[in-house]
């Protein structure tokens, strides 16, 4: 008798302990902060260690994060999954490889990108991921990155907008996001100790502009603080940064996770604004009770990351009780995937040969075999197949030669072998680059009888950890240059006609070739159905729209700022990022420190300003058809200017067009700007010919001021500003101005 009401008492306290405890609801989260322990705290506030404890084979192989549940406050872990183009699982849990960044940016087209975040969000719910860790969102200051391809633009302002287009496309399922990696995280070698020097004025109008578009835009969940130093300060230890400009004067109450590492000063970071400490480590936590205990941290910081950490919780998946039913409908993401990849993909040249189809086709290039869908690291994504160039043209009607298939599609897996195994290639979550395959003249000479077109394919691959050469990767390799001239001139001696394919993370050089082929398509790392949406484009069953985001310069060494970059930098480590130059003794420039000494003329504004030639200007693009643009109408209204302006077709194949508003400030105070700036952009459906739309664009009249630096503040010159519309930023197709 005495065991049971013992253990009826016990029950009972437990129920009144238990019922004691207020349960997470959007409304009560003061109260369950109050209730909570700081245990409870600091283990909330730090990613649990995934394959570890408790929580081994609690979550997908290759899930990027979660956080801690608190069962008796209703409290559920979160899941966080890359990457921005689809989520990264494993072999066992496929997934749409969707269009990378560049690509995406590429269409210049918000609903696109919109669609395709609705996709990727769908899938989010599908495989129970709450907050996926995109848009990658850095800008393009320098095109030898080695994260490029997963991010957008040299300009903040096609940067934020394709990026805010993302956010909401997620967000609209009701599953999370995180802009990443806040702020000035523009190289990857020694990305975890380099420190970004960049002038305040750089930062506002350039680096922090994007992130500042697209909270304004789109309001993501999250923002991811990135590894790097900024201006001799960790971005994730930076309260100027996290706290002052991202909520003081942007006004966003969202909540910030650091990138993936524990080498930081806790309550520092906690302090300047890192909510959530990813990936997370039992350090750390131990590391925030400390604080407590010896005063460096507060309990109003702590519980300010706290009550951040719930609002996010309050908002996802998770915590709305999603089942998640691990069958995402692979089959309309591959044509989501499709329809985007063809949207972004630029056609750089074209002579007249495309659109082509129905004929003997002879593919060169082991790309063309073996097509990059996307780029290593985070944003790595294990789809379910990925399209091939030579499959989707024998689809789409071409007879493809089989003896240059064989040979090359034999050279592609004996590649990958020997990359891995004899040359201990180590790639962080990737593929390595594969050296071209040498083939002679004779054998050109022998299938050019045989065919009466040929193709291409040159493929650039990179990712996180590791910057691009100069010399072995912007640059096309002898045995690149050996393949295309000899192709065109034995092709051209027959009178026949010869494309090259663009299968590249990024911008690389194209002046000392580009007159060689008949055309050149930049088809970027596309996606899983890549090879689908080049056939779409070459046989004309779609319409290239697409136009650059960032500038293709004549020679590398052309841009401002180009030898402030590890642009020779080679990293003999998959990721270098965590050497420690004083370690090894590496020179200090460009790997310790990368000063901006470029400033604001980043891309086009340093080209147009110094009347500079390049390969391709930002915003270059061709169709099939050709358009005509109306007389613009620019007005000032409640504080934003408003402009519209009717774009007709008049070729004799539908097409759409995308054009851009360029601004020429009035001088005002400042001794320089830029010649001109991106302020908005828009791109019409699909028009007939003959057919006419009415594009309307606005800003902020906002957008139009430029920072002071020595006087700490945005200034908006009086005067006249000129207004240019059209596609590239070389040639405008209408003008207009207005007078502040
Ligand atoms: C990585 C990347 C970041 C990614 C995170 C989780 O280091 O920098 O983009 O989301 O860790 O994998």
């Amino acid at each position: 008798m005495k065991k049971f009401l013992l253990l009826c008492a016990t029950l009972l306290l437990s129920v009144a302990v238990a019922s004691s405890q207020p349960l997470l609801t959007r409304d009560n989260i003061p109260e369950v902060v109050k209730a909570m322990t700081i245990q409870e705290k600091a283990l909330l506030l730090v990613g649990i260690q995934m394959n570890k404890g408790g929580f081994a084979g609690k979550y997908l192989e290759g899930t990027g994060g979660a956080t801690y549940p608190f069962e008796k406050y209703g409290i559920p872990s979160i899941v966080l999954m890359d990457g921005p183009v689809g989520i990264r699982l494993s072999e066992q849990n496929r997934t749409t490889c969707f269009p990378t960044g560049l690509l995406s940016a590429s269409s210049w087209d918000k609903n696109m990108v919109y669609t395709l975040g609705e996709a990727i969000g769908e899938e989010c719910l599908d495989m129970g991921c709450d907050v996926i860790l995109g848009p990658g969102m850095n800008l393009l200051r320098n095109p030898l990155n080695g994260r490029n391809f997963e991010y957008f633009s040299e300009d903040p302002v096609l940067c934020g907008q394709i990026a805010a287009a993302f956010v909401n496309g997620v967000q609209s399922k009701g599953v999370g996001t995180s802009a990443k990696h806040f702020a000035a995280n523009n190289q990857e070698t020694n990305r975890l100790d380099c420190d970004s020097r960049v002038s305040e004025r750089a930062l506002r109008e350039l680096y922090l502009k994007a992130f500042e578009i697209c909270i304004r835009e789109s309001d993501p969940w999250t923002v991811m603080s990135s590894y790097n130093y900024l201006n001799g300060e960790y971005t994730q230890e930076s309260h100027w940064l996290l706290t002052e400009v991202l909520r003081h004067e942007w006004g966003w109450n969202g909540l910030v996770m650091t990138d993936w590492t524990g080498r930081r000063n806790t309550p520092r970071q906690i302090h300047a604004g890192s909510d959530l400490l990813m990936g997370g480590n039992p350090s750390q936590t131990a590391h925030i009770l400390e604080s407590l205990e010896n005063g460096s941290l507060s309990m109003s910081d702590l519980d300010l990351a706290v009550t951040r950490v719930l609002e996010l919780i309050v908002k996802t998946p998770a915590f709305r009780g999603n089942k998640p039913s691990l069958s995402p409908d692979l089959k309309a993401h591959a044509q989501t995937a499709r329809d985007a990849a063809s949207e972004g993909m630029v056609l750089l040249k074209n002579n007249g040969v495309l659109p082509v189809s129905g004929c003997r086709a002879a593919l060169y290039g082991v790309y063309s075999y073996d097509l990059i869908q996307g780029g290593n690291g985070a944003a790595l994504v294990y789809s379910p197949y990925v399209s091939q160039i030579n499959d989707a043209f024998a689809s789409a009607g071409f007879s493809i030669d089989a003896k240059l298939e064989k040979l090359y599609k034999s050279y592609a897996s004996f590649i990958s072998e020997d990359l891995l195994t004899n040359h201990k290639v180590n790639v962080h979550l990737g593929n390595a680059q594969k050296p071209e395959l040498d083939i002679d003249k004779s054998l050109i000479e022998n299938t050019e009888k045989n065919s009466d077109i040929a193709f291409i394919t040159f493929g650039r691959v990179s990712g996180e950890a590791r910057d691009r050469i100069h010399d072995t990767d912007f640059l096309l390799q002898q045995k690149e240059k050996a393949l295309l001239e000899n192709v065109c001139n034995i092709y051209h001696k027959a009178g026949k006609k010869v494309v090259v394919i663009l299968n590249i993370c990024g911008p690389i050089e194209t002046a000392s070739w580009k007159d060689l082929p008949d055309a050149i398509l930049c088809a970027w790392l596309p996606g899983e159905e890549g090879g689908n949406a080049i056939a779409d484009l070459v046989t004309g069953k779609k319409n290239p729209s697409g136009r650059l985001p960032m500038t293709f310069p004549v020679s590398y060494f052309d841009a401002a700022g180009s030898e402030d970059f590890p642009y020779d930098f080679v990293s003999n480590k998959a990721n270098e990022s965590v050497v420690h130059p004083e370690r090894r003794g590496l020179p200090l420039k460009n790997i310790a420190f990368t000063d901006y000494t470029e400033g604001i003329y980043v891309g086009y504004r340093y080209f147009c300003t110094q009347n500079k030639p390049v390969s391709f200007p930002f915003g270059y693009g061709l169709s099939y058809t050709s358009f005509s643009y109306s007389k613009p109408m620019v007005k000032l209204k409640k504080g934003r200017v408003e402009a519209s302006i009717c774009v007709t077709n008049t070729g004799s194949v539908s097409g759409k067009e995308a054009v851009g508003l360029y601004i020429k400030a009035a001088p005002g105070s400042f001794s320089d700007k830029p010649d001109k700036e991106l302020k908005a952009f828009a791109k019409t459906p699909e028009l007939a010919p003959g057919q006419s739309y009415t594009l309307t664009m606005s800003f902020p009249l906002s957008d139009l001021s430029s920072y002071n630096d020595t006087k700490a503040r945005w200034e908006r010159a009086k005067g006249r500003y000129r207004v240019y519309f059209g596609a590239d930023v070389l040639n405008p197709e209408a003008e207009s101005g207005f007078n502040l």
